[in-house]
């Protein structure tokens, strides 16, 4: 009998990319007052994405400083050499962009043997048949909302679609509790349709760490 994932609510990951970093200990501990179950990490690399942010150094520290487990989403040309990293940082899920490379296998493989569960995430052009032949291997699917690469982007409206679409092949091809994560654009206008159909984690970055009052915003995501 396949476990279902979280039915009642959706988890809720926000992204330190929108939080002050000159003050992380405090962000993340805040987040996490106010409720949220995951810290989502955004690796760029300013080659598969136009945008450079930080690596493995900066995930080892919010690990020490958060109680909650980290999400890391590798915006990358190279997952195969820093998805282990950023499992040996400590942190639980490591996911790759399937546009990033040919070797999809090797690199979710890599990322369970170096002690994190792998992703695999997808643009918004990226339809999300591709999955069918890689569903053994991965414990989470990320669906962008936009295309990867800022904060604060406009969510892409087919994406509700994809997403129901995804729930469908994963209960009918695996038995296996795959995760769907929706990231980009996710904001309290949203959070009810992507949860409707079938987000299991809700990643925000600017609506989160933007709003006056955290603990309102988190709730906003799960109501
Ligand atoms: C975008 C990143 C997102 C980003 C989301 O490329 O993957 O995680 O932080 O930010 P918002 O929620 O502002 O779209
Ligand atoms: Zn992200």
């Amino acid at each position: 009998m396949k476990a279902e994932p979280n039915q009642l609510k959706p988890a809720v990951a926000p992204s330190i990319l929108s939080a002050d970093l000159t003050r992380l200990g405090e962000e993340l501990k805040a987040m996490e007052a106010a409720g949220a179950d995951y810290h989502h990490l955004d690796v760029m690399d300013g080659h598969f994405v136009p945008n450079l942010t930080f690596g493995p150094l900066l995930v080892e520290a919010t690990k020490r400083a958060a109680v909650r487990p980290l999400d890391v989403h590798l915006m990358i040309a190279d997952p195969l050499t820093y998805g282990p990293n950023c499992a040996r940082a400590g942190a639980k899920w490591v996911s790759f962009h399937f546009e990033a490379t040919p070797h999809v296998h090797r690199a979710l493989t890599a990322i369970r043997e170096a002690g994190a569960s792998p992703g695999l995430a997808l643009n918004p052009s990226t339809p999300v048949e591709v999955l069918e032949t890689m569903l053994n291997y991965v414990d989470l699917v990320l669906i962008m909302g936009v295309d990867p690469g800022f904060g604060g982007q406009i969510f892409i409206p087919e994406t509700y679609a994809k997403i129901r679409r995804l729930k469908k092949i994963l209960t009918k091809h695996t038995d296996r509790t795959i995760l769907i994560e929706v990231d980009g654009g996710v904001t309290g206008q949203n959070a009810r349709e992507l949860f409707e159909a079938g987000a299991d984690i809700l990643v925000s970055g600017s609506y989160l760490y933007g709003a006056r009052d955290y603990g309102a915003a988190v709730a906003n995501l799960k109501r």
